[in-house]
């Protein structure tokens, strides 16, 4: 990563920390609030830290405890090491049991003992990967619920927002961490490093329009040589006053366009299912959709010709 020492030294002192902590890392859409969670899992994995993503799903967000059951999962099989109170509570988001839906506070301290019962053998990272829109309202509260009560414990609880989408995180009180986006010199950096063949001219116009966003200065300058798309530069920068979220979506529409049916027809199921969230591995990762195939359309700032290639879904 570059120029994100600030971030990255609070997230250190996070997992570096005796006692337990959530923080709330909000940033605009592609500003690197995923590239820090990548960060701090790996920092946390090196500790030899037990890590557990779970993430905003569009498909599950009407669906309560479908966040929660995306952290509570993997620790099916310590549930059955809870007393007897505890582990009723967790029957209704496990649907192993009978009864109307336990409240915020029972289920919260529940998710409290179980957390700090796994913590125990080793410090617990909980990692909520764009927990505001799709983050069902019910996991939204306990997880604000037990996030105000880690210290103390061994479990650490980091969520990422984006700015400007209300989210029920926003009154749960927990410490945030604004991130910002990159300075001119390290966006510089960042952009030599992907982009080394820009001429001056390109690369300062791709600095302005991109106004430090990690995103825009990734996938712009493919945008902006245009070669396969028939774009040229000022198609991309001749809009000044479209903002940047509107630009990107731009981007991403013309690469969409560009690529072959199927893989699009990949990309559409994977989205529809949430799985782009990076939730593929997680509990209910057995029966998601699993996107291969579509490596055309991940690589960086790759501007695929439309053409038949293989593409092999996996259920
Ligand atoms: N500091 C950085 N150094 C290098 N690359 C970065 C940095 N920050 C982000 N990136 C890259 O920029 C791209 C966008 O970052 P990321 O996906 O983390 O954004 P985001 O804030 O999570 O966006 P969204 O709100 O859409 O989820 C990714 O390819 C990421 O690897
Ligand atoms: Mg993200």
């Amino acid at each position: 990563m570059v120029g994100r020492e600030r971030e990255q030294s609070v997230l250190s002192e996070l997992v570096a920390a005796a006692g337990g902590q959530a923080l709330v890392l909000r940033g605009d859409a592609g500003v690197g609030k995923s590239a820090l969670l990548d960060h701090v899992d790996g920092l946390a994995a090196g500790e030899e830290h037990r890590v557990i993503r779970a993430a905003g799903v569009e498909a599950e967000s009407e669906l309560p405890f479908g966040g929660l059951h995306q952290f509570l999962y993997p620790l099916l099989s310590s549930i059955d090491r809870l007393d007897d109170g505890h582990r009723k509570v967790f029957d209704v988001v496990f649907g192993r049991g009978e009864g109307s839906p336990p409240s915020v506070m029972p289920l919260g301290i529940a998710v409290l003992e179980l957390s700090s019962l796994v913590a125990s053998q080793k410090p617990l990272l909980l990692v909520l990967d764009d927990g505001g829109q799709w983050f069902d309202t019910s996991s939204t509260e306990v997880c604000g619920f037990v996030g105000r009560r880690l210290t103390g414990s061994a479990v650490n609880l980091v969520v990422t927002l984006r700015s400007g989408l209300p989210s029920g995180f926003d009154t749960a009180a927990l410490p945030e961490l604004a991130v910002p986006t990159l300075s001119g010199a390290a966006s510089g950096q960042l952009l030599d490093r992907h982009h080394p063949e820009l001429d001056s001219r390109i690369r300062g116009l791709i600095l302005e329009a991109a106004q430090g966003n990690p995103l825009a200065l990734l996938e712009l300058p493919s945008y902006a040589r245009g070669n396969r798309t028939g774009h040229t530069p000022e198609a991309l920068f001749g809009y000044a006053g479209i903002p940047l979220p509107q630009r990107l979506q731009q981007v991403y529409g013309t690469r969409i366009k560009a690529l072959s049916d199927e893989v699009r027809a990949v990309l559409l199921h994977g989205a529809l299912d949430g799985v782009g969230a990076g939730a593929a591995t997680g509990p209910t990762g057995g029966a998601r959709y699993r996107m291969t195939g579509a490596h055309e359309a991940v690589r960086p700032g790759g501007w695929a010709a439309r053409r038949t290639s293989p593409v092999t879904p996996a259920c």
